[in-house]
């Protein structure tokens, strides 16, 4: 695998294949699996908060037998306290493998050029990958990945952007519907032509859907624009009228944290169709696998 995991799209199939192998394997034997990564350090630099990253990436270093350093904002300061160049070189001194989690992607790509150890994204404004790689393995232990389709409604965000990289990549369809000048990377859609569907309205965007995945409305840096947001992504929510236009047994997912009452409603979250929390467990076992083939 990659020295650094910026992107799903630097992945290979095969590399996906061969994480998921093993974080099915470590899922399978959460407590008893070999101890790979004894007496290394896992850094987790995060100008952002967190709770599922954060918490899977060091509970899984612990399970591997290694140790975590946690640097919230306000620690590191990176460009503010010292350069981001600076930082990135220290810090590979100390630490085996180094979780960024930041606002802009270029100053992550920064980062990661100038650390000497393997760095992984946990999170721009533009990717989320450790979420979309988890996402697959989710939709492909719940529905498998064959004809199955997709559909996100709301916010074209980090999490709908590597959800794109990683439907690409098993020929998953994804249908979008965003309001207009809320759509997913130009670029990205680019890379992975022929996988997203663009809808106007909700509902086609739902029809004969297995999977309806949805995220917050205000990302984490974007909350000057909340008040706005709400009133462009008012006809995006996801409720129990609009699940309707889905298939009868679709499952709805959500990277988390939800804004309740947003983008969507207690009972759809709360619901029989919602694997959000099975979704968010397998962050633990996928990241494992990330950290272990990385540092192989
Ligand atoms: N889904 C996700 O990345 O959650 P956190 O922001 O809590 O890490
Ligand atoms: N799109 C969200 C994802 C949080 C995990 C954000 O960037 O805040």
């Amino acid at each position: 695998m990659k020295r650094n995991l910026v992107s799903i799209k630097d992945l290979s199939v095969e590399e996906i294949k061969g994480l998921f192998d093993l974080a099915e394997g470590f899922k399978l034997n959460r407590k008893t699996h070999e101890m790979s990564l004894r007496n290394k350090t896992l850094g987790l630099v995060f100008e952002k908060p967190s709770n599922r990253t954060r918490v899977s990436f060091e509970v899984g270093m612990s399970e591997l037998g290694g140790n975590s350093v946690y640097l919230g904002y306000g620690e590191i300061e990176l460009g503010k306290r010292e350069s981001v160049k600076d930082a990135a070189k220290v810090l590979s001194r100390y630490l085996d493998v180094i979780v960024v989690r930041t606002f802009s992607h270029q100053r992550f790509i920064e980062f990661a050029q100038y650390s000497s150890v393997p760095v992984i994204n946990g999170l721009t404004d533009l990717l989320h990958p450790c979420q979309g790689l988890s996402d697959i393995f989710t939709i492909k232990e719940k529905k498998g990945l064959k004809d199955t389709v997709v559909a996100f409604i709301g916010d074209g965000n980090n999490v709908v952007n590597s959800l794109l990289y990683g439907c690409s990549k098993f020929g998953v369809r994804l249908n979008l519907a965003c309001p207009r000048g809320y759509e997913p990377d130009k670029g990205i859609i680019e890379d992975t032509k022929g996988t997203a569907r663009f809808y106007d309205s909700v509902e086609g965007a739902l029809k004969g859907a297995d999977i309806v995945y949805t995220d917050v409305w205000t990302s984490m840096g974007k909350e000057k624009e909340r008040e706005k947001r709400l009133k462009v992504f008012k006809a995006f929510q996801l409720n129990s009228r609009i699940l309707r236009f889905a298939k009868k047994d679709v499952m709805v997912m959500h990277c988390l944290p939800a804004h309740r009452g947003e983008e969507i409603t207690d009972d759809v979250l709360d619901g029989k169709h919602s694997i959000v929390v099975d979704q968010a467990e397998n962050r633990l076992h996928v990241q494992k696998a990330i950290l272990v083939k990385l540092m192989a």
